[in-house]
Protein backbone atom coordinates (compact mmCIF):
# COMPACT_ATOMS: atom_id res chain seq x y z
CA UNK A 1 0.00 0.00 0.00
CA UNK A 2 1.16 3.28 -0.62
CA UNK A 3 0.33 6.94 0.12
CA UNK A 4 -0.06 10.47 -1.33
CA UNK A 5 -0.92 13.25 -0.21
CA UNK A 6 -3.83 15.67 -1.87
CA UNK A 7 -5.46 18.44 -0.38
CA UNK A 8 -4.40 17.70 2.94
CA UNK A 9 -5.39 14.38 2.44
CA UNK A 10 -3.72 11.36 2.92
CA UNK A 11 -4.61 8.95 0.36
CA UNK A 12 -4.42 5.40 0.68
CA UNK A 13 -3.73 3.27 -2.34
CA UNK A 14 -2.45 -0.17 -3.81
CA UNK A 15 -0.89 0.20 -7.27
CA UNK A 16 0.85 -3.07 -8.80
CA UNK A 17 1.57 -4.02 -12.15
CA UNK A 18 2.41 -2.42 -15.64
CA UNK A 19 0.72 -1.27 -18.54
CA UNK A 20 -2.63 0.16 -19.35
CA UNK A 21 -4.05 1.66 -15.70
CA UNK A 22 -7.19 -0.05 -14.52
CA UNK A 23 -8.36 2.16 -11.53
CA UNK A 24 -11.10 0.75 -9.43
CA UNK A 25 -13.24 2.44 -6.71
CA UNK A 26 -14.88 0.58 -4.16
CA UNK A 27 -18.76 0.96 -3.41
CA UNK A 28 -20.03 2.28 0.08
CA UNK A 29 -19.76 1.73 3.15
CA UNK A 30 -16.65 -0.19 2.08
CA UNK A 31 -13.14 0.33 0.77
CA UNK A 32 -10.59 -0.78 -1.57
CA UNK A 33 -10.23 -4.41 0.10
CA UNK A 34 -13.23 -5.50 -2.26
CA UNK A 35 -10.57 -5.47 -5.22
CA UNK A 36 -8.42 -7.59 -3.30
CA UNK A 37 -8.47 -10.21 -5.89
CA UNK A 38 -8.15 -8.22 -8.53
CA UNK A 39 -5.29 -6.81 -7.59
CA UNK A 40 -3.92 -9.60 -6.97
CA UNK A 41 -4.76 -11.30 -10.60
CA UNK A 42 -5.95 -8.54 -12.92
CA UNK A 43 -2.67 -6.44 -12.17
CA UNK A 44 -0.50 -9.69 -13.80
CA UNK A 45 -2.11 -8.24 -17.23
CA UNK A 46 -2.03 -4.46 -15.96
CA UNK A 47 -1.58 -1.77 -14.09
CA UNK A 48 -4.21 -1.89 -11.50
CA UNK A 49 -4.50 1.10 -8.79
CA UNK A 50 -7.47 0.88 -5.92
CA UNK A 51 -7.56 3.59 -3.84
CA UNK A 52 -9.56 4.29 -0.60
CA UNK A 53 -11.54 7.20 -1.58
CA UNK A 54 -11.73 10.12 1.10
CA UNK A 55 -12.50 9.35 4.74
CA UNK A 56 -13.07 5.17 3.46
CA UNK A 57 -10.86 2.75 4.60
CA UNK A 58 -7.28 3.90 5.45
CA UNK A 59 -8.30 7.17 3.86
CA UNK A 60 -8.75 9.51 6.75
CA UNK A 61 -10.32 12.52 6.33
CA UNK A 62 -13.55 13.67 8.42
CA UNK A 63 -14.55 16.74 5.78
CA UNK A 64 -17.63 16.34 3.89
CA UNK A 65 -17.56 15.65 0.13
CA UNK A 66 -19.57 15.86 -3.25
CA UNK A 67 -19.40 12.72 -5.26
CA UNK A 68 -17.79 15.44 -8.12
CA UNK A 69 -14.86 15.82 -5.32
CA UNK A 70 -14.29 12.47 -5.17
CA UNK A 71 -13.75 11.86 -8.66
CA UNK A 72 -11.54 15.17 -8.43
CA UNK A 73 -9.07 13.74 -5.73
CA UNK A 74 -9.11 10.49 -7.83
CA UNK A 75 -8.20 12.52 -11.11
CA UNK A 76 -5.24 14.45 -9.06
CA UNK A 77 -3.54 11.26 -7.82
CA UNK A 78 -3.78 9.62 -11.09
CA UNK A 79 -1.78 12.79 -12.42
CA UNK A 80 0.72 12.92 -9.67
CA UNK A 81 1.40 8.50 -10.23
CA UNK A 82 1.68 8.85 -13.79
CA UNK A 83 -1.76 6.93 -14.43
CA UNK A 84 -3.56 9.13 -16.84
CA UNK A 85 -5.12 8.13 -19.05
CA UNK A 86 -7.01 5.24 -17.61
CA UNK A 87 -9.77 2.44 -17.74
CA UNK A 88 -11.81 3.50 -14.38
CA UNK A 89 -14.34 1.61 -13.27
CA UNK A 90 -16.46 1.26 -9.76
CA UNK A 91 -18.72 -0.73 -7.96
CA UNK A 92 -22.05 1.28 -7.56
CA UNK A 93 -21.22 4.30 -4.96
CA UNK A 94 -17.87 3.72 -6.91
CA UNK A 95 -19.26 3.50 -10.63
CA UNK A 96 -21.20 6.67 -9.67
CA UNK A 97 -17.99 8.47 -9.07
CA UNK A 98 -16.93 7.12 -12.08
CA UNK A 99 -19.71 8.09 -14.28
CA UNK A 100 -18.55 11.63 -12.97
CA UNK A 101 -15.06 11.22 -13.84
CA UNK A 102 -16.08 10.18 -17.40
CA UNK A 103 -17.97 13.44 -17.47
CA UNK A 104 -15.21 15.48 -15.89
CA UNK A 105 -12.10 14.38 -17.61
CA UNK A 106 -13.26 12.54 -21.06
CA UNK A 107 -9.86 12.91 -22.62
CA UNK A 108 -8.08 11.14 -19.37
CA UNK A 109 -10.22 8.20 -20.44
CA UNK A 110 -9.78 4.84 -22.35
CA UNK A 111 -12.70 3.02 -20.83
CA UNK A 112 -15.04 2.59 -18.50
CA UNK A 113 -16.33 -0.01 -16.06
CA UNK A 114 -19.70 -0.23 -14.21
CA UNK A 115 -20.00 -2.79 -11.56
CA UNK A 116 -23.57 -3.33 -9.96
CA UNK A 117 -23.94 0.36 -10.34
CA UNK A 118 -26.16 2.86 -12.27
CA UNK A 119 -26.88 6.12 -13.89
CA UNK A 120 -30.22 7.33 -12.51
CA UNK A 121 -30.22 9.95 -9.67
CA UNK A 122 -32.12 9.02 -6.10
CA UNK A 123 -35.78 9.57 -6.18
CA UNK A 124 -37.30 11.85 -3.62
CA UNK A 125 -37.54 8.75 -1.28
CA UNK A 126 -34.34 7.63 -1.93
CA UNK A 127 -33.20 11.05 -0.84
CA UNK A 128 -35.67 10.41 2.72
CA UNK A 129 -33.47 7.54 2.75
CA UNK A 130 -29.99 8.74 2.41
CA UNK A 131 -30.98 11.69 5.26
CA UNK A 132 -32.19 8.83 7.40
CA UNK A 133 -28.96 6.76 7.29
CA UNK A 134 -27.05 9.77 7.64
CA UNK A 135 -28.70 10.17 10.82
CA UNK A 136 -28.19 6.65 11.97
CA UNK A 137 -24.58 6.59 11.08
CA UNK A 138 -24.18 10.10 13.28
CA UNK A 139 -26.73 8.45 16.42
CA UNK A 140 -26.00 5.05 16.30
CA UNK A 141 -22.99 3.89 14.66
CA UNK A 142 -21.37 1.74 11.90
CA UNK A 143 -22.73 -1.21 13.12
CA UNK A 144 -26.39 0.15 12.74
CA UNK A 145 -25.92 1.11 9.21
CA UNK A 146 -24.14 -2.77 8.66
CA UNK A 147 -27.70 -4.28 10.18
CA UNK A 148 -29.59 -2.81 7.82
CA UNK A 149 -27.34 -2.51 4.59
CA UNK A 150 -25.44 -6.46 5.03
CA UNK A 151 -28.88 -8.10 4.37
CA UNK A 152 -28.96 -6.58 1.23
CA UNK A 153 -25.55 -7.33 -0.68
CA UNK A 154 -24.47 -11.00 -0.78
CA UNK A 155 -26.44 -13.09 -3.05
CA UNK A 156 -28.15 -15.69 -0.20
CA UNK A 157 -26.24 -18.37 -2.28
CA UNK A 158 -23.28 -16.40 -1.51
CA UNK A 159 -23.74 -15.44 2.25
CA UNK A 160 -24.20 -19.57 2.82
CA UNK A 161 -21.27 -21.06 1.06
CA UNK A 162 -18.69 -18.15 1.63
CA UNK A 163 -18.86 -17.33 5.05
CA UNK A 164 -15.20 -15.75 4.48
CA UNK A 165 -16.48 -13.45 2.21
CA UNK A 166 -19.55 -12.36 4.21
CA UNK A 167 -17.48 -12.00 7.61
CA UNK A 168 -14.84 -9.60 5.53
CA UNK A 169 -18.03 -7.47 3.96
CA UNK A 170 -19.30 -7.18 7.62
CA UNK A 171 -16.40 -6.29 9.17
CA UNK A 172 -15.48 -3.47 6.54
CA UNK A 173 -19.18 -2.12 6.97
CA UNK A 174 -18.92 -1.82 10.77
CA UNK A 175 -15.53 -0.05 10.70
CA UNK A 176 -16.21 2.68 8.22
CA UNK A 177 -15.85 6.12 10.22
CA UNK A 178 -19.82 7.23 10.59
CA UNK A 179 -18.80 11.05 9.60
CA UNK A 180 -17.76 9.35 6.40
CA UNK A 181 -21.35 7.29 6.05
CA UNK A 182 -22.93 10.60 6.90
CA UNK A 183 -20.84 12.61 4.26
CA UNK A 184 -21.59 10.19 1.64
CA UNK A 185 -25.23 9.22 2.22
CA UNK A 186 -25.87 12.88 1.70
CA UNK A 187 -23.22 13.32 -1.59
CA UNK A 188 -25.29 10.57 -2.90
CA UNK A 189 -28.46 11.75 -2.12
CA UNK A 190 -27.48 15.15 -4.12
CA UNK A 191 -25.26 13.21 -7.47
CA UNK A 192 -26.33 13.84 -10.56
CA UNK A 193 -28.56 12.10 -12.85
CA UNK A 194 -25.85 10.85 -15.86
CA UNK A 195 -28.41 9.09 -17.76
CA UNK A 196 -28.57 11.25 -20.28
CA UNK A 197 -24.92 11.83 -20.68
CA UNK A 198 -24.78 7.58 -21.18
CA UNK A 199 -25.70 7.66 -25.24
CA UNK A 200 -22.24 9.89 -25.78
CA UNK A 201 -19.93 8.25 -23.51
CA UNK A 202 -17.61 7.29 -26.22
CA UNK A 203 -15.13 4.92 -25.09
CA UNK A 204 -15.44 1.25 -24.46
CA UNK A 205 -17.63 0.13 -21.46
CA UNK A 206 -17.86 -2.90 -19.66
CA UNK A 207 -21.24 -3.31 -17.63
CA UNK A 208 -20.74 -6.15 -15.07
CA UNK A 209 -24.44 -6.95 -12.95
CA UNK A 210 -24.69 -9.81 -10.13
CA UNK A 211 -27.37 -11.61 -11.75
CA UNK A 212 -29.55 -11.73 -7.74
CA UNK A 213 -28.28 -8.10 -7.21
CA UNK A 214 -30.92 -6.39 -5.06
CA UNK A 215 -30.07 -3.21 -5.20
CA UNK A 216 -29.23 -2.34 -8.55
CA UNK A 217 -30.79 -5.51 -10.55
CA UNK A 218 -29.50 -6.87 -14.13
CA UNK A 219 -32.54 -4.70 -15.78
CA UNK A 220 -31.14 -1.55 -14.67
CA UNK A 221 -27.64 -2.55 -16.52
CA UNK A 222 -29.60 -4.21 -19.26
CA UNK A 223 -31.23 -0.43 -19.87
CA UNK A 224 -27.56 1.56 -19.02
CA UNK A 225 -26.17 -1.32 -21.68
CA UNK A 226 -28.69 -0.27 -24.33
CA UNK A 227 -27.79 3.56 -23.78
CA UNK A 228 -24.11 3.44 -23.88
CA UNK A 229 -23.04 2.30 -27.49
CA UNK A 230 -19.76 0.85 -27.22
CA UNK A 231 -20.93 -1.49 -24.29
CA UNK A 232 -21.25 -5.12 -23.42
CA UNK A 233 -22.84 -6.75 -20.56
CA UNK A 234 -21.78 -9.30 -18.11
CA UNK A 235 -24.76 -10.99 -16.15
CA UNK A 236 -22.37 -12.67 -13.53
CA UNK A 237 -23.95 -15.64 -12.17
CA UNK A 238 -24.47 -16.52 -8.17
CA UNK A 239 -23.68 -12.96 -7.51
CA UNK A 240 -25.57 -10.26 -5.60
CA UNK A 241 -24.42 -6.76 -5.40
CA UNK A 242 -20.58 -7.26 -4.85
CA UNK A 243 -19.50 -9.14 -7.78
CA UNK A 244 -15.70 -8.82 -7.07
CA UNK A 245 -15.89 -10.32 -4.06
CA UNK A 246 -18.88 -12.82 -4.84
CA UNK A 247 -17.22 -14.08 -7.83
CA UNK A 248 -13.87 -12.84 -7.95
CA UNK A 249 -12.21 -15.07 -10.01
CA UNK A 250 -15.04 -14.73 -12.77
CA UNK A 251 -14.99 -10.96 -12.47
CA UNK A 252 -11.02 -10.29 -12.61
CA UNK A 253 -11.30 -12.78 -15.70
CA UNK A 254 -13.81 -10.37 -17.66
CA UNK A 255 -11.63 -7.48 -16.75
CA UNK A 256 -8.48 -9.14 -17.87
CA UNK A 257 -10.32 -9.45 -21.38
CA UNK A 258 -12.51 -5.93 -21.64
CA UNK A 259 -8.58 -4.63 -20.89
CA UNK A 260 -6.85 -6.61 -23.71
CA UNK A 261 -10.35 -5.55 -26.25
CA UNK A 262 -9.39 -1.99 -25.27
CA UNK A 263 -5.80 -1.69 -25.99
CA UNK A 264 -5.89 -3.75 -28.91
CA UNK A 265 -8.38 -1.46 -30.33
CA UNK A 266 -11.32 -4.06 -30.85
CA UNK A 267 -14.44 -2.83 -32.16
CA UNK A 268 -16.82 -3.02 -29.40
CA UNK A 269 -19.21 -4.74 -28.46
CA UNK A 270 -17.53 -8.26 -28.78
CA UNK A 271 -18.44 -11.65 -28.01
CA UNK A 272 -16.43 -14.18 -25.71
CA UNK A 273 -15.40 -17.22 -26.87
CA UNK A 274 -14.48 -19.52 -24.74
CA UNK A 275 -10.99 -20.98 -24.78
CA UNK A 276 -9.05 -23.75 -23.70
CA UNK A 277 -6.69 -21.40 -21.65
CA UNK A 278 -9.90 -20.51 -19.45
CA UNK A 279 -11.62 -17.25 -21.56
CA UNK A 280 -14.83 -15.79 -19.35
CA UNK A 281 -17.17 -17.80 -22.39
CA UNK A 282 -20.06 -16.11 -21.72
C1 LIG B 1 -22.95 0.87 -2.78
O1 LIG B 1 -22.81 -0.36 -2.78
O2 LIG B 1 -22.01 1.62 -3.05
C2 LIG B 1 -24.29 1.44 -2.42
O3 LIG B 1 -25.27 0.46 -2.48
C3 LIG B 1 -24.64 2.60 -3.32
C4 LIG B 1 -25.95 3.23 -2.95
O4 LIG B 1 -26.37 3.14 -1.79
O5 LIG B 1 -26.56 3.84 -3.84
Amino acid sequence: MASIDINGISFNYADRGRGLPLVLLHGFPLDSRVFDHQLDHVSRRCRVITPDLRGFGRTRSDKPFSLDDLADDVHQMLGRIDALPCVIGGLSMGGYVSLAFAKKYPNDLKGLVLIDSKAAGDTPEGKQAREKMAETARTAGARAVADQMFPKVLSANTAESQPDVAAKVRTIMEHCPPATIAHASLAMRDRDDHTGDLPSIPVPTLILVGEDDALTPPDVAEAMHRLIPRSVLRVVPDAGHLTPMERPALVSQTLVEFVEKVEAGASFPYHSEPTETGGTGW
